[in-house]
């Protein structure tokens, strides 16, 4: 299955609605595989549905050195998130070469579908309990800029604009392309 594209912000994508999946079928099996191949052809951490334009509640993510620990989760809920927090630096796939400070709770407990249909739960701590709640924040249209304060999400905005306009300019062929909408929020 060749790697999607991956949609940068502003894409209305990433502030759309995801709908729950209802019925593992072969169109889920294939969007899974989909997420895989994208994220792992990136070398990513975590990727999640809206990223490749499909807006349902599906992510994948694999946080292990060697990359070799990749997983799906669809339908994810948080259920519990530790009162301690932890501050460490984020990026997005959606935000090529940005990162900023970004500060969650360390820890988290979730229950999702697996690709068979059945329930389950999982606990996740440090770099893996990070991940997994930037990618159900991209499930409910919640991006790693929206934890900034109002300047510096700014800051970062009008960086990845530069960043982007370099790329374009550097490419004869857009590998993306830029949908503008207005940004409501802030
Ligand atoms: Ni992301």
């Amino acid at each position: 299955m060749p790697a999607k594209k991956i949609y940068f912000y502003p894409d209305p994508y990433l502030r759309q609605t995801n709908q729950s999946i209802i019925e593992i079928n072969e169109d889920v099996r294939e969007l899974a595989q989909d997420l895989l191949d994208t994220m792992n052809k990136v070398s990513g951490l975590g990727l999640a549905a809206p990223q490749v334009g499909v807006n349902k509640k599906m992510f994948v993510m694999d946080c292990s050195p060697k990359r070799n620990n990749s997983r799906v989760f669809i339908n994810p809920t948080i259920l519990k998130t530790s009162e301690e927090t932890e501050t460490s630096e984020e990026g997005c796939l959606s935000f090529p070469d940005q990162f900023a400070e970004i500060t969650r709770p360390s820890s988290c407990h979730i229950s999702y579908s697996d690709l068979e249909g059945h329930i389950q739960e999982g606990h996740f701590e440090g770099l893996e309990a990070r991940c997994v709640q930037h990618e159900i924040d991209h499930l409910n249209g919640i991006l790693f800029i929206d934890h900034l304060s109002k300047l510096k999400k700014k800051n970062l905005v009008k960086k990845l604009d530069k960043q982007l306009l370099k790329d374009h300019r550097k490419s004869m062929e857009p590998k993306y392309s830029i949908r503008r909408h207005n940004e409501q929020k802030n």
